[in-house]
């Protein structure tokens, strides 16, 4: 049974999709440790607290510096004893340490196809605007592993979504959630959770899957 942390800051839908998932059967073999947010008043908290899911808040704000923050939020993931850390919408940057410690463990949704509108700055509705302003006709979201650098992780997932015309960074986010993300996310842990994942030269290959 694969372990999971999922570190969040906001609303939490993407955690709701995977708990959806977890009951449902589309995730097979994982369950949800903890759920850990930087915000006390993220909505995400209550989701998790909702469904019996142990949550717990560990605010930057709180410390007298980011390395005091960076070794607590390490000690406090430890502690749980996780297999696997999932960001979903976790708006804080993940530390150095933490990624060693969890190499090709830690993954993150992003709201567009990497390479494209990814990397420092382009975050909630950015990434979206970003999108519109170039004329993207397609978008869509992307699972990868985290690595050392920003959005520039091993790929695990992407799922194209069409942009059309009037859409607003808001309406083009919440579709990109609803056909991309919410899907996406769920699949990729269930594909770690059942050993079907490796990474090899930097790539992330699934067994099984076309493409
Ligand atoms: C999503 O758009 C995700 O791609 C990004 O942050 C947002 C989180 O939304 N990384 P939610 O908190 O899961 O609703």
């Amino acid at each position: 049974m694969l372990k999971i942390a999922v570190l969040v800051s906001g609303g939490g839908t993407n955690l709701q999709a995977i708990m959806d998932a977890i009951e449902d059967g589309r995730i097979s073999n994982a369950k949800i440790e903890v759920v850990i947010s930087n915000n006390q008043n993220a909505y995400a908290l209550k989701r998790a607290a909702d469904r019996g899911i142990k949550n717990s808040c560990i605010s930057p704000k709180d410390f007298e510096s980011r390395e005091a923050f960076n070794q607590e939020l390490l000690s406090k993931i430890n502690s749980y004893n996780v297999d696997l850390i999932v960001l979903a919408g976790f708006l804080v940057v993940i530390p150095p340490q933490m990624i060693a410690a969890y190499k090709n463990r830690i993954i993150n949704i992003h709201p567009s196809l990497i390479p494209s509108f990814c990397g420092t700055g382009y975050y909630g509705l950015k990434v979206h605007e970003g999108a519109l302003l170039r004329g993207v006709k397609v978008t869509g979201a992307t699972v990868h592993f985290v690595d050392e650098g920003t959005d520039t992780g091993p790929i695990l997932s992407q799922k194209t979504v069409e942009v059309k015309e009037g859409d607003t960074p808001e309406i083009l986010q919440r579709r990109v959630m609803e056909e991309a993300e919410w899907e996406i996310l769920p699949q990729a842990i269930d594909w770690i959770a059942n050993g079907r994942v490796t990474v090899e030269d930097g790539k992330a290959i699934v067994k099984g899957s076309v493409g």
